[in-house]
């Protein structure tokens, strides 16, 4: 090595004495790795439980463990030092972070294959108990449905909170009539003057023939199931919260006996059976003529009696106006079948109150 000239006693004295600083210091973190990897190789064991190996990684590796500390010793070394020291300390904390994941993921194998030895399921083995079943009143709308879209229908649906302009106004309901009294309708919001701003439970399905002439032109054949409410008291043919299934057909030439065929291949297809039923004449504002059918059958006591099961007509030329439909160019039917009803004859069911008893070990058997 080439000595300047110019470095005087004092400073190689200076320099020899920062040396042997830098040396101990360097002697100092080395000392210390030493010392705390001697006491971790003491507790450091495959038998530690998950609390002991979780403080023994904090206090070694974590934030503030005894080799993050010495890590942070570092930034006094001079470049030369750190090169041999750093990589030292680095080096020892890598290696026990892999020997405390090893350590981790065998306790995690372990209590996967404890797990999978006590809770596996055999997916080929037969369920035990009684398994469930479609409700019969879904079984049947289904079979209507699939009647219907066989025949060109649509499945369309409305809200169960209806404004009282779908529900009543459009379908040529007056503001004086009975339905809409507080008795009849469970009522949700009142008081606007603006008949699309008060809202019921929808009290039929007819409100979805609104809906559906409003958004399509005729040629149109809707058929629309689904829940309705009525405030009323519930015996063995009525409900408070039942089903419908409303049929509607508008084209040109439509007449009664379009409707009076489609009626009986329905009740024809659902009974599959002889039914005796009558047609009458019967009035409601949306249609003009109107009519309700009723079938013969047999009550809880063993006597015979008249079940209405539906209510149908012509729709009414106002109702047509009231959607944008020209009652000149075409004309419709519309039925109200209660879906409740037809599900109680088909299967015998004497009450109403059974369907919704909850019993499905009762209602599975359908
Ligand atoms: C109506 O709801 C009319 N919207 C039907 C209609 C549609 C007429 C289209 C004309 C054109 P009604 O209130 O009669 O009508 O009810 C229709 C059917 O629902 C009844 O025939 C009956 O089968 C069933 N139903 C009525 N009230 C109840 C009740 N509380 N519980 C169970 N089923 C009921």
């Amino acid at each position: 090595m080439v000595i300047d000239e110019t470095i005087t006693l004092r400073s190689i004295i200076a320099l020899f004495w920062s040396i042997n600083q830098i040396k101990n210091m360097e002697n100092n973190i080395v000392k210390q790795l030493q010392e705390i990897t001697k006491n971790a190789e003491a507790v450091f064991k495959n038998e530690m439980n998950d609390a002991e190996l979780k403080e023994f990684e904090a206090q070694l590796i974590g934030k503030k463990g005894s080799i993050s500390a010495l890590l942070k010793q570092l930034k006094d070394l001079t470049p030369e030092e750190k090169k041999v020291v750093a990589p030292m300390v680095q080096q020892s904390r890598a290696a026990w972070a892999e020997r405390i994941n090893a350590l981790k993921k065998a306790r995690e194998t372990e209590q996967m294959n404890r797990a999978l030895a006590v809770e596996w399921v055999d997916v080929t083995k037969k369920p035990s108990g009684r398994r469930g079943s479609v409700h019969p009143i879904s079984a049947l709308q289904r079979e209507i449905e699939e009647l219907f879209v066989g025949m060109g229908f649509m499945i369309a649906d409305g809200p169960h909170i209806e404004s009282e302009w779908h529900n009543f106004d459009a379908l040529n309901i007056p503001p004086t009539h009975p339905a809409r009294d507080m008795q009849d309708t469970f009522w949700v919001k009142t008081g606007a003057e603006d008949t699309k701003e008060n809202f019921v439970l929808r009290t039929h399905t007819s409100s979805v023939q609104i809906r559906a002439m409003m958004e399509h032109e005729p040629p149109l054949r809707v058929l629309a199931p689904g829940r309705v409410f009525r405030n009323e008291a519930v015996d063995a043919t009525h409900d408070s919260a039942f089903y419908q299934i409303e049929g509607l057909v508008v084209d040109k030439g439509i007449t009664m006996s379009h409707m009076k065929g489609m009626m009986e291949l329905m009740l024809s297809k659902i009974f599959q059976q002889e039914i005796t039923a009558r047609m009458r004449p019967a009035f409601f504002p949306f249609v003009e003529p109107g009519v309700e059918m009723d079938i013969l059958y047999t009550d809880r006591n063993g006597k015979e009696k008249w079940m209405e099961v539906v209510g149908a007509g012509m729709v009414h030329p106002n109702v047509l106006k009231n959607c944008g439909v020209d009652p000149k160019e075409h004309t419709g039917f519309a039925f109200g079948f209660g879906l409740t009803r037809l599900c109680m004859l088909k299967y015998g069911i004497a009450d109403i109150r059974y369907l919704f008893s909850m019993n499905s070990e009762a209602l599975g058997q359908f």
